[in-house]
């Protein structure tokens, strides 16, 4: 329901928080909470992340949370990763730092491969861990004991 969103929004309360999420389940959840709780830093971008950067092609971010992409566990649907080389490059170019957080081994070692294929910056890779909201997958991930991993990419 972008606990995490809200949770940076009322941190930040001088900062605007952009919530990319195609779903419009996700966006009602969201939009409700705001409108009911007068958080009015949060945009709700409704295109997938991809077509959000090609309409905002000048935009610019401090960080870029993305935390429990789909897996897509099966590898004939590893493709579908939201995070792959090129994907990565076109976001850090725009972003000073990226938190990446999954409980999936597979995909953090696909990020981590991703990150060594970035051309034109240099970065600072660490998994320590990072605050975030208990998100929806986060809770799941905690229930069922899932080890979780994390991985901070910044920008020097
Ligand atoms: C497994 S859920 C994780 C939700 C939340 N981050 C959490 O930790 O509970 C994956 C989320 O990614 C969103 N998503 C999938 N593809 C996307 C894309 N191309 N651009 C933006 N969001 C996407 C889905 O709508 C869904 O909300």
């Amino acid at each position: 329901m972008g606990e995490n969103m809200i949770r940076l929004a009322k941190e930040n309360a001088n900062q605007n928080i952009i919530g990319v999420e195609p779903l419009l389940n996700g966006q009602c959840n969201l939009a409700d909470y705001c409108l009911n709780n007068f958080v009015k830093n949060i945009y709700i971008c409704t295109d997938p992340v991809q077509i959000f950067f090609k309409k905002y092609p000048k935009l610019n971010f401090n960080c870029c949370y993305i935390l429990f992409p789909d897996p897509w566990h099966k590898k004939k649907h590893n493709k579908r990763r939201l995070i792959n080389p090129e994907f990565l490059q076109k976001l850090v170019m725009r972003t000073k730092t990226v938190y990446f957080l999954s409980d999936d081994y597979d995909y953090y070692l696909n990020v981590k491969s991703s990150v060594l294929k970035l051309k034109k910056v240099k970065i600072v890779l660490s998994s320590k861990k990072f605050r975030t909201a208990n998100t929806k997958y986060l809770l799941r991930a905690k229930r069922l004991r899932n080890k979780l991993y994390y991985l901070t990419i910044d920008k020097e």
